[in-house]
């Protein structure tokens, strides 16, 4: 195989796992595998840099800064959509519609969909290449934003994505959909943010806007944008299915990311209730949704119906209520975080929002309170969306009468009674007192939390009062505790106890990136936790490491080293990690990898095709991950084995052309022992 050929079958496996990871959420590879490859591929294309195209997953890390953004015209006008606010509104639509029929009487069918909160864009396929992405602008004419949108990790590059699907897109195709910020990304990113000195977005929409209206597109690459599409502006030379729910389904069909909160109504009954639902659920998705769209799902038909002004009238958007109120601020709280950062908390007049009672809301730091002038006892605008603390977005001044007080920023720790120091080169507050008790219960609840080492049955209170009886001293400690101090503490019985226990024995089977996520260490979430061990193997390396060599490994900045360096050359950190290694916690990752090693098919790929003749191929896809291999979609010369039946068709010719052994049900069978 020459070298062209080796990047063309990397790109495409990559890109394939890629969409497993971020369209389907069902990687078939572990990301150490995966960074093998992009490695092995960042090597090639080093050796030949001619052979780079803009395709090509590496440059999904982002390419040259441009100057300005190009102009480019739409090949059809991006509409948009008539609003709807209640039932009345949706009936008054289908009324007005119903006289436009051929029939009025004739029964409509719908999808609705998930008005996403996010920045339309608008994507150009040339033979299955993604060419061109661009911003609406007016509607006509938008912003070229092709090197932006190339950095979403789940936007395809060539479509159909998965080399084992026969559907062949037209050779000209332009696609529209939402690119959003998803929500559980959005509270971290925007505090990380604002350590930096930078402003806090106002909410996901902005940070998607403007995230994707950079110049510098490697700055877009280090956001977690996404996207869901929804509809096809333009085709040439090929079919496009006729209703709408079919084409979302192609649109899914050709790998692209599709929302999977689609659902089909069978008439206008069934929207009203999708919609009343929906208005309960926004709340539980990972989105930002301002509404439902409605749209007839007879595309052809929809499309005949025209339009008023921009909007086609075989569509609408039916809008939820709004998740802002406004109510008063009662008082600024202090509270002591895991690091010590006092980070100011807002006391409201209880309000609901969108079905829930708000009492409490962030306010981030006391610059950004300055920034926004927020006074206590000012009439404030408060927002929620999804799980995120719900956040204000700015005081209504005019409603000031004078009594309002200014939020004076904290001298002391409220906890300790410490001095606060100012973080240099951040804008936060902090409590610089490592035996601070508050943030002693702060590390213990993060350390037993679902993100670090998922201890069960380790309640919120208990903690404190491990605490406060003086069972534990640093986190540590946890592993130290036995029946009977249990026991004794109040509103604990046997069950509760051994329960408790249970859970902190079974803590110990974690895996070391919980362990290293779990000692609290600023800026080591679970994704830098991950591309430290994957990169140094070992919580001892970690320690042993420098700052050269941290700032080497791939997505740990000059920042993040320093706190490492700084949290490991701690002595009282160093001896909480020698209790925890005397406790028996994994310190490497090794000790995993050894027992999937150990399993008949480790290491070894495997490509599925065909009809077996007692299974299917899911069934034999779960045997082969069950004893430690992997499957693919697609054969490559890396491929261990062509598990074929019955009508085993072109990737039988592969297989056989690459030198790929072929086995039957039977002889894989044997292999497992089954
Ligand atoms: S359909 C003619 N579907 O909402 C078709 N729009 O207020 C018009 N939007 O500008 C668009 N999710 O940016 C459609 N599932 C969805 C959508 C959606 C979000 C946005 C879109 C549009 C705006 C209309």
């Amino acid at each position: 195989m020459t070298i062209n050929e080796q990047i063309t079958q990397l790109r495409d496996e990559i890109n394939y796992h890629l969409y497993r990871y971020h369209v389907l959420d069902a990687p078939v590879i572990s990301d150490a595998e995966y960074d093998a490859l992009y490695r092995e591929l960042v090597e090639l294309e080093q050796q030949r840099p001619e052979l780079i195209t803009p395709d090509s997953p590496t440059q999904r890390a982002g390419a040259e800064p441009l100057g300005a953004f190009e102009k480019v015209t739409h090949p059809a006008p991006i509409l948009s959509l008539a609003n709807a606010f209640n039932a009345a509104d949706l009936r008054a639509w289908h009324a007005r519609i119903g006289r436009l029929l051929p029939d009025p009487e004739m029964n409509l069918d719908y999808v609705v969909e998930p008005k996403l909160d996010g920045l339309t864009v608008v994507l150009t396929y040339r033979d299955g290449r993604f060419t061109q992405g661009a911003t609406r602008g007016n509607g006509q004419i938008g912003e070229n934003i092709t090197q932006n949108l190339r950095t979403i990790r789940g936007l395809p590059q060539r479509i159909p994505v998965d080399p084992a699907s026969d559907l062949t897109p037209p050779p000209y195709l332009v696609v529209r959909g939402e690119a959003f910020f998803p929500l559980d990304k959005f509270e971290a990113f925007n505090l990380a943010r604002m350590a930096t000195g930078a402003a806090a977005y106002m909410n996901p929409r902005n940070a998607a806007a403007g995230s994707l209206r950079q110049l510098d597109s490697t700055i877009t690459a280090a956001r977690p944008l996404t996207l869901f599409v929804y509809d096809f502006i333009a085709w040439e030379g090929g079919d496009i299915p006729p209703t709408q729910w079919e084409r979302l389904a192609r649109l899914r069909g050709y790998g692209f990311p599709v929302s999977p909160d689609n659902q089909q109504c069978p008439d206008l009954g069934s929207v009203a209730a999708a919609y009343n639902a929906w208005i309960e659920k926004r709340n539980q998705i990972n989105y930002e949704i301002d509404g439902m769209v409605v749209k007839i799902n007879d595309r052809p038909l929809a499309d005949s119906l025209g339009f008023v002004g921009k909007d086609p009238r075989g569509a609408i958007a039916m809008k939820f209520p709004a998740q802002e109120k406004t109510t008063k601020l009662l008082d600024v709280q202090v509270n002591v975080g895991r690091t010590g950062i006092l980070a100011p908390t807002a006391v409201l007049e209880p309000v609901e929002i969108g079905g829930v009672i708000v009492r409490n809301a962030t306010l981030h730091n006391y610059d950004e309170i300055a920034r926004k002038d927020i006074r206590i006892g000012d009439t404030v605008v408060v927002k929620r969306a999804g799980d995120v603390i719900p956040y204000i977005i700015g005081p209504v001044a005019a409603l000031r009468d004078g009594s309002e007080r200014a939020v004076e920023r904290p001298s002391h720790c409220p906890a300790c009674g410490e001095p606060a120091i100012q973080i240099e080169g951040e804008v936060a507050i902090a409590c610089d007192n490592p035996a601070c008790p508050e943030q002693l219960v702060r590390r213990v609840e993060y350390f037993v939390s679902r993100a670090a080492l998922d201890v069960d049955n380790f309640g919120a209170q208990t903690g404190a009062l491990l605490i406060e009886q003086g069972l534990v001293h640093d986190i540590a400690d946890i592993y130290t505790l036995n029946r009977d101090d249990l026991l004794a503490l109040e509103g604990f019985k046997e069950k509760k106890a051994d329960n408790l226990l249970a859970g902190i024995a079974a803590s110990k089977q974690q895996p070391a990136d919980r362990v290293l996520t779990a000692l609290g260490i600023r800026y080591v979430g679970s994704v830098v936790a991950g591309l430290l061990l994957n990169a140094l193997g070992s919580i001892d390396a970690l320690a042993a490491a420098n700052q050269e060599d941290l700032e080497a490994i791939e997505g740990i900045g000059p920042g993040t080293a320093v706190h490492i360096l700084t949290w490991f050359a701690n002595e009282k950190n160093r001896a909480i990690l020698e209790k925890l290694r005397a406790a028996g916690l994994n310190f490497a990752v090794a000790e995993r990898e050894t027992a999937v090693a150990a399993q008949p098919l480790a290491r070894l790929t495997f490509v599925i095709t065909g009809t077996l003749p007692t299974m299917s191929r899911d069934k034999a896809k779960a045997l082969v991950e069950q004893h430690g291999g992997k499957v693919t979609g697609a054969v490559s010369k890396k491929t261990s084995y062509l598990l074929a039946g019955e009508k085993a068709g072109g990737k039988l010719a592969k297989a056989q052309s690459l030198g790929v052994p072929v086995i039957d049900e039977a002889a894989f069978k044997t292999m497992i022992n089954f």
